[in-house]
């Protein structure tokens, strides 16, 4: 096991290049299991869920060559329609097979994901929704069985705007005979990008972005080349730390139109954050500087889920009174308990969470069980003059590539040290 050992205290100051997007990559993987023909994606993050992505293609009899930030991929060689649950269980996205499987081979067995840290995480919209287009759906032995011969178009209401399900159709309807409406979908930068590449291999989707999408079934989809876009959650984690520090840093590729729910509430605290050439700049005081500020997570537009933790992690420390909702997912203040042990002031009720800002935090020994509650625990050690340690570091490399190496020349004393447990 490794740990990141953080001596905080000091602003962060120059320029910080932002990866691949993680949540637009690992569904455009899949989409290539769409094609016979070779994929080659780049600007791919070099991040642990990529690498369990590609495994799981690899065991679907897939060729893959995975040297990030290139990524190729032939489906053609799928022999094995299946994703068991050794895979499932480490990364939920590996639902995300399930639509092109189905679509493509007309058989797909995917292993149920179960509950995870941050709550039950069911899948019914996927199913229900292949269900229409005509699939048949067993559940077998924690296994999903879907199976037709083709699938056909269907109208599709969403009982909640999920970001994978709604990737998951949108894939499995680009093949379906027929014309397919997703109402209720959800709008996620992300989303907007896994149509613009199933567009350039053929697809026929319109409306992604919205909350209503139509996409008319074709008979093939072709190979495709893409750069994915940049990952608005590492760049607002950047802007989160540095607006905790204090500094001023340039964000490189972040960008601002899909970032503005978390822009708008930085520059409500105090921060300055300009839009300049090629990303986004943020100046700050440091947290004390700041005044606190309410924040409730929804699917995008909305202030992103996925943002809530490291936003917490600022609002510990500053002025006032700040009052965190969690709508999305219902176990997500992991980090909760670990922030106060580094002398947050914190009260969970509920999906609620009330924090008084402090005026320090201690360093401490802290543990997280998710990958943003990990990203929270750094900003929040960076802030404090004293040692800390964030053990499990694991999770934090599923979703940011090599943070400290990003962080340190910033001017952050960060290190990743084997051992904790
Ligand atoms: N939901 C259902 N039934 C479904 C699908 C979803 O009840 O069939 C519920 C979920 O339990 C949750 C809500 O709907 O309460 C929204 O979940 P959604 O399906 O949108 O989440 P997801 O697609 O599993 C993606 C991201 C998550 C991100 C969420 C919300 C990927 C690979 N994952 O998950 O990213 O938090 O959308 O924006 O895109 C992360 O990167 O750290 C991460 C967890």
């Amino acid at each position: 096991m490794e740990k990141l050992v953080i001596d905080g205290g000091l602003p962060l100051h120059g320029e910080v290049l932002v990866s691949g997007a993680k949540n637009a990559a690992l569904p455009i993987l899949c989409a290539s299991l769409l094609t016979d023909g070779a994929c080659t994606f780049r600007n791919v993050p070099r991040l642990r869920d990529v690498e369990t992505m590609a495994a799981l293609l690899r065991f679907m009899g897939a060729e893959t060559d995975v040297t990030p930030p290139v990524v190729n991929v032939r489906g053609a060689s799928v022999a094995r329609p299946e994703a068991p649950y050794e895979l499932v269980k480490q990364m939920r996205a590996s639902v995300l097979v399930l639509g092109p499987l189905v679509a493509r081979h007309g058989y797909a067995k995917v292993s149920l994901p179960g509950g995870c840290a941050i709550g039950a995480r069911p899948i019914d919209q996927h199913l229900k929704g292949l269900e229409a287009m005509g699939a048949t759906i067993k559940l077998d032995h924690g296994y999903v069985v879907a199976e037709c011969k083709r699938l056909h178009g269907a109208s599709i209401h969403l009982d909640m705007a999920t970001v994978t399900g709604t990737e998951n159709l949108m894939m499995a309807a680009a093949l379906a005979k027929g014309r397919t409406q997703l109402i209720g979908a959800a709008r996620e930068p992300e989303i907007e990008e896994l149509a613009r590449v199933l567009n350039k291999m053929g697809a026929k989707v319109d409306g992604a972005g919205t909350d209503v999408i139509h996409i008319e079934g074709v008979e093939v989809l072709h190979a495709v080349d893409h750069a994915i876009i940049p990952d608005r959650i590492e760049a607002g984690t950047f802007l989160l730390a540095v607006a905790a520090t204090g500094g001023d840093v340039f964000v490189r590729d972040a960008i601002p139109e899909h970032m503005e729910p978390l822009l708008a509430k930085l520059r409500a605290a105090g921060a300055e954050v300009l839009r300049e050439e090629g990303g986004i700049r943020v100046r700050s005081e440091g947290a004390r500087s700041l005044k606190g500020g309410d924040i409730a997570t929804a699917p995008h537009p909305g202030f992103p889920t996925d943002m809530q933790a490291q936003f917490m992690a600022v609002m510990t420390l500053a002025r006032g009174t700040s009052v965190v909702t969690e709508s999305v997912f219902e176990n997500r203040y992991m980090h909760v308990p670990e922030l106060s042990r580094m002398g947050a002031d914190i009260e969970v009720h509920g999906r609620v969470a009330v924090v008084k800002g402090v005026a320090g935090l201690s360093g401490a020994s802290v543990m997280a069980t998710d990958l943003r509650a990990s990203a929270c625990l750094v900003i929040a050690g960076l802030t404090s003059t004293d040692r800390t340690e964030v053990l499990r570091v694991y999770h934090l490399d599923r979703g940011y590539e090599s943070i400290e190496k990003k962080l340190r020349p910033l001017g952050a004393r960060i290190e990743r040290v084997r051992g904790g447990g």
